[in-house]
């Protein structure tokens, strides 16, 4: 019988584990993964924290997954939709905050159609930052076009690899489509970010170890894990978990142990489920926060879960609270873009 030790030292060793490994590492307690993976992430990508400034530009959205409370179907939300020009004066604004990378985030919503988004691009790419972006499944012309604009990094988590659970999740979603979008992403050199979801119903342990292979055999650039929040104008409200937290941070570990070199954010999601959620997730293996930039009137709407923290905060706010609490446990934050180091 392998013991936790050994699976621990194998991933040290070799940053390769089976699946029987990972679901024994989710199924164990987590105090030396943690260790284990905070270590690792040291050794790898050291005591830098990268910030990325989050420009959440609209909360129109098409699709209709059933944990999100951007869903189309959703008729309680209030949408907005920002110009070209508020876009960029956000943007402009995280640059003045110091920010290194920016990304733009929204629902999937078409009426930022190619041309426009590109003209958006090239020009917050004006500024000496990295850009990425999260506006889910387009066209590989549209991927293409974006990435010849400036953008240098995009984020589509898969949500799920089991499929049967992803299908029942996404009504008129397609996981072959999001695969090869991630497949054609990656092929166009962008720095590729996924992820999933940690705690969603009929979610099981061996699904989150295949979550965890996929990102290894994706070879991610990033990947951002996050605990399940029901939100109540969903299908799926009331089924909180309090498990979630725990459990999400041990899928985000043994990322850490199996993907040593890549940027792992301590999620918002994981800071809405507990107080202290990123501190501690930056302690097991994350070495990334994204702050909002936009202010309270926008934060508020874009409500993809339930009590998000920093509505009422200043982005200003937000930045300084954030360093002094980045610097209280010996980490400081970084001057660089915050690239994956080339292994
Ligand atoms: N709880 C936690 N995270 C969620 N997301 C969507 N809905 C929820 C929810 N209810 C995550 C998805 C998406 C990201 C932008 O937010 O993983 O990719
Ligand atoms: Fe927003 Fe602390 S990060 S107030």
């Amino acid at each position: 019988m392998t013991s936790l030790n050994d699976i621990l030292e194998k991933a040290r060793e070799k940053h390769e584990l089976s699946k029987d490994e990972i679901e024994f590492l989710l199924q164990t307690d987590g105090e030396k993964l943690f260790k284990t993976a905070d270590e690792i992430r040291k050794e790898y990508v050291g005591d830098e924290v990268h910030l990325r400034g989050l420009v959440e530009f609209s909360n129109i959205c098409k699709s209709t997954c059933k944990y999100c409370g951007l869903r189309a179907p959703n008729k309680k939300i209030e949408r907005y939709r920002l110009t070209p020009d508020e876009i960029i004066n956000f943007a402009n604004e995280g640059v003045m905050l110091g920010y290194k990378t920016l990304v733009l985030q929204s629902g999937e919503d078409m009426y930022y159609e190619r041309d426009l988004l590109c003209s958006i691009i090239s020009e917050i790419k004006k500024n000496d930052i990295a850009l990425t972006l999260s506006i889910g499944e387009r066209s590989e012309e549209d991927y293409e076009a974006f990435r010849t604009a400036g953008a240098d990094r995009y984020l589509l988590r898969i949500e799920t690899t089991d499929r049967n659970l992803y299908k029942k999740l996404h009504p008129n979603m397609d996981f072959e489509n999001r695969l090869a979008c991630l497949k054609n992403i990656k092929s166009l050199g962008y720095e590729t970010g996924t992820g999933c979801l940690v705690g969603l119903p009929g979610q099981t342990m061996s699904s989150l170890a295949d979550d965890i292979l996929f990102f290894k055999s994706l070879n991610a650039d990033m990947v951002g894990i996050g605990p399940f929040i029901p939100h109540p104008d969903t299908p799926l409200k009331g089924m909180f978990n309090p498990d979630n937290f725990e459990r999400a941070l041990k899928v985000m570990a043994v990322t850490r142990l199996v993907l040593p070199d890549i940027n792992i954010p301590a999620t918002t999601a994981m800071e809405t489920v507990n107080p202290n959620g990123r501190i501690i997730a930056l302690k097991s293996g994350a070495n990334v926060v994204m702050p909002n930039i936009l202010t309270s009137e926008y934060k508020k709407k874009y409500e993809i879960y339930p009590n998000k923290i920093c509505i009422n905060e200043h982005s200003g706010k937000c930045r300084n609270c954030i360093e002094a609490k980045i610097n209280s446990i010996g980490r400081f934050i970084s001057t660089t873009k915050g690239f994956r180091k080339p292994v």
